[in-house]
C-alpha cells in the first residue's frame, strides 16, 4: 500500500511543498502558489478533492467528530486512522497524502512511536504524518525523520490537548502565549518537519511566524498571510451537526441536499412513484406469456 512518487506527472511531492516557500512573486504572476489542503477520510470524497487539484489531502484525526461521532479527537485509534487512510490512499493520484498520528500513539517511548508513524505509511500508504506539538516534539520528530517519514508540524490549538486547553479557544493572546508558540513553530521546523499546521491564533502572529519560517506554514483559523491554508472537509460542504468555527468558511450546503434527496426517495416509495417501470427489469415476453403472475418472481 504505498505510492511512489515519480516526478514530472504532476504528483505532489514534499520537495514540492518545501519549494512553495521559496517561490517568489514573479514565478507565478500576482500571487504566490498557496498550498490547499483539505481533510479526507474515504475513498469517494478522496477521489473528488485529489481530482479537484487540492495539494495535500489530510486523514485528521478530526474523524473522529466528523465521521465517527465522538465528541473529541482522543478516542481515535491508530487501527481506525489506518484503516481511514488504506481507504484514501486508493484514491488519491496527484496530491500528497498525510496521516494524522491520534493520540496516545506518539505519546509512548520514541522506539514505539516510530512503529506506529511507519504502520501508516506502510499499511495505510501516507506519504507524511502529522504531529500536534510544538517543543516537546523535537525529540520525536527528528527520529521520524531519520526514519525517512516526513513529518507535518502543528502548533497553536492542538485539539489533541483540549483537556489542557480547556476547550476550543484561539492561542497566542498574550504576549508571553504568542513568544511560546513562535518557539514552538521554529522548534519543529529545526527537528526537520517540511511544514506546519497553525491552527487559531491571531493572523498578525501567524505572519509573524510565517515570515521567519523557512518552512510552508498551513493556516486554520491563523488568517490569510501563512503559506496555504487547510479547512476539515465537512465543514467546507456544510456537513457538520452544530457549531462550527468562524474560519471555516462553508461552500456548498449538503447537509440541506442530502436530507431534500433522502426525504423524496421516502416520499416516492411510498407513494409508489419509485421506482418506475422504466427503473425495473423485465421477463422476456414468451417466459411472460407462459409464467402466470403469481409464479414470477
Ligand atoms: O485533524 C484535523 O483535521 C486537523 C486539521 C484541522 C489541521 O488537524
Amino acid at each position: 500500500m504505498s505510492a511512489a512518487p515519480r516526478a514530472g506527472n504532476g504528483k505532489i511531492t514534499v520537495p514540492d511543498i518545501l519549494s512553495r516557500k521559496s517561490q517568489s512573486l514573479s514565478d507565478f504572476g500576482e500571487t504566490k502558489r498557496k498550498i490547499t489542503c483539505l481533510t479526507a477520510y474515504d475513498y469517494p470524497t478522496a477521489r473528488l478533492l485529489d481530482d479537484a487539484g487540492v495539494d495535500i489531502l489530510l486523514v485528521g484525526d478530526s474523524l473522529g467528530m466528523v465521521v465517527l461521532g465522538y465528541d473529541s479527537t482522543l478516542p481515535v485509534t491508530l487501527d481506525e486512522m489506518v484503516h481511514h487512510t488504506r481507504a484514501v490512499r486508493r484514491a488519491t493520484r496527484r496530491a500528497l497524502l498525510v496521516a494524522d498520528m491520534p493520540y496516545g500513539s506518539f505519546h509512548v517511548s520514541l522506539d514505539e512511536s516510530v512503529r506506529n508513524a511507519v504502520r501508516l505509511v506502510k499499511e495505510g500508504g501516507a506519504e507524511a504524518v502529522k504531529v500536534e506539538g510544538g517543543e516537546r516534539r523535537i525529540e520525536l520528530i527528528a527520529r521520524l525523520v531519520e526514519a525517512e517519514i516526513p513529518v507535518m508540524g502543528h502548533v497553536g490549538l492542538t485539539p489533541q490537548s483540549i483537556n489542557a486547553l480547556g476547550g476550543f479557544h484561539v492561542q497566542g493572546k498574550s504576549a508571553d502565549a504568542a513568544r511560546q508558540l513562535e518557539r514552538d513553530a521554529r522548534a519543529v521546523e529545526v527537528a526537520g518537519a517540511f511544514a506546519v499546521v497553525l491552527e487559531s491564533m491571531p493572523r498578525d502572529l501567524a505572519a509573524r511566524i510565517t515570515e521567519k519560517l523557512r518552512i510552508p506554514t498551513v493556516g486554520i483559523g491563523a488568517g490569510p498571510d501563512c503559506d496555504g491554508q487547510v479547512l476539515v472537509f465537512h465543514d467546507l460542504v456544510g456537513l457538520t451537526a452544530g457549531h462550527t468555527p468562524k474560519f471555516a468558511r462553508q461552500y456548498a450546503n449538503l447537509s440541506a441536499e442530502i436530507t431534500r434527496a433522502a426525504s423524496e426517495f421516502c416520499g416516492d416509495v411510498r407513494s409508489g412513484r419509485f421506482p418506475s417501470d422504466a427503473e425495473s427489469f423485465h421477463s422476456a415476453a414468451e417466459l411472460r406469456e407462459h409464467l402466470p403472475l403469481s409464479e414470477r418472481a
